[in-house]
């Protein structure tokens, strides 16, 4: 039998459950070490999502939504990372593509008509602009959707200056969160991240201090981007981890090593980013692209002139999949990561509702096994050259926190 199509995630539904029902609740899943949301789903407590269907507002085909730890979601989310852009086109990308503020809020309330449910954004991504934007475009249908956000690095919160390196500690998330609920104009934040550890602070800190805001009713779940693989199990033991946020994608597979199965352990959720490659996968990109400042490509190994002609052998591989597949080169690299776990929702970004609606779109593509199986291999087959990201960047992934003394 098909449960009734419903709009509230299941989030809403957790919060229903009575003091002495979540802590027998809690009590079990600890004993068990798993996240508590893995049990509820298993006694059937609070299970919007096992035979839900979504139709989207367009109508023009039903999808199922995805479990991502907590949350019932649509299987695509979006991201919205946005800066200040030049000119009337006010709203840009990491990359080249740009908007008017009035596009940004116009796309983002597309994406829920369509049955976009997960929103991902930060502090960072501004600073503050993207919250901003993301605040005012769900004025009015802020209960159907699940708002993620991200504290971490060391940003002003009265100026937004970026002072460089990273922050988790204690006062400063509780300082951040307070502002993140005045720019998202809303009372909680149904999942926020710390966007990079910070080496300086015990996990079990960061852990601890968003376990009081979840008692204080402002955060509801959290989790953690780009960790190191004890800083998890150390979070998670303090207070379950709900989301893994990582790059993963055709042209990075790095999680599938030990991050996705420690997801899989653990019954953490995981959200990829970069789902299309900064664009690569998308199409947009061949043997002769050349990326200038303030496009972040052109600090991206892989994209530099000597390797890009090599791994360009990926994309061609995924635009003759599409074709195959009478999809998009983006809808394939989006379709093939649904593909690879049943808990996985990735979040593409764009400025553009065509791309918007062509990505949301490739929820509805799937795969037979013998097609994965054969995908998959010859995906593993082509080597990538170049790095993901630059040095920099690059060391702040993995990273473990020190230890609580
Ligand atoms: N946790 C972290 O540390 C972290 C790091 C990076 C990103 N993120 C999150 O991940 C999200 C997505 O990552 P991302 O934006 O870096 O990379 P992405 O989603 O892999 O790629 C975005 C690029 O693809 C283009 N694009 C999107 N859909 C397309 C389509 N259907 N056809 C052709 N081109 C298309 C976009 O341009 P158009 O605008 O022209 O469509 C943009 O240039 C971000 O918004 C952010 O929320 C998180």
């Amino acid at each position: 039998m098909k449960s009734k199509v419903t709009q509230i995630p299941l989030l809403a539904q957790t919060r229903q459950l009575d003091q002495p029902e979540r802590r027998r609740l809690l009590a079990a899943t600890a004993t068990l070490g798993l996240a508590p949301w893995l049990l509820s789903a298993c006694a059937g407590t609070a299970d919007a999502s096992s035979a839900a269907h979504h139709k989207p507002a367009s109508g023009t085909h039903s999808v199922t939504r995805r479990r991502l730890g907590p949350f019932d979601v649509y299987p695509i989310g979006l991201g919205v990372q946005w800066h200040s852009g030049r000119g009337p086109l006010a709203v840009a990308d990491l990359y080249t593509s740009s908007t008017t503020r009035q596009g940004g809020i116009a796309l983002i309330r597309r994406a829920a008509d369509l049955g976009v449910n997960l929103f991902d954004t930060a502090e960072a991504y501004g600073p503050f602009m993207s919250e901003e934007l993301l605040g005012e475009a769900l004025q009015g249908i802020r209960d159907r959707v699940v708002v993620s956000t991200k504290f971490g690095f060391d940003i002003d919160p009265a100026t937004g200056a970026r002072r460089g390196g990273v922050n988790s500690r204690p006062d400063h998330i509780r300082q951040v969160v307070e502002a993140q609920l005045r720019r998202l104009r809303t009372d909680r934040i149904d999942l926020l991240y710390q966007h990079r550890v910070d080496p300086n602070v015990p996990i079990e800190d960061v852990a601890g201090t968003i376990k009081d805001l979840v008692k204080q009713g402002k955060v509801l779940h959290y989790g953690l981007s780009e960790p190191g693989l004890q800083t998890v199990r150390r979070a998670h033991k303090e207070n379950p981890v709900a989301v893994i946020q990582n790059e993963y994608s055709m042209l990075y597979r790095g999680p599938e090593a030990q991050v996705l199965p420690l997801c899989e352990e653990l019954g953490i959720g995981f959200v990829p980013w970069s789902p299309l490659g900064m664009g690569f996968l998308a199409g947009t990109i061949n043997a002769r692209s050349r990326f200038e400042a303030p496009d972040f490509r052109a600090t991206v190994p892989r994209f530099a002139p000597d390797v890009l002609p090599a791994n360009m052998a990926l994309a061609e591989l995924v635009k003759t999949w599409a074709a195959r597949k009478n999809a998009t080169p983006a809808q394939l690299a989006l379709a093939w990561l649904s593909a690879q776990k049943p808990w996985i929702v990735p979040i593409p970004g764009t400025t553009n509702v065509a791309h918007l609606e062509e990505n949301v779109a490739a929820a509805s593509i799937s795969f037979s096994a013998d097609e994965l199986k054969e995908l998959n291999a010859a995906v593993v087959a082509i080597p990538i050259r170049g790095a993901r990201l630059p040095p920099a960047v690059l060391s702040a992934t993995g990273v473990e926190a020190v230890p609580k003394r």
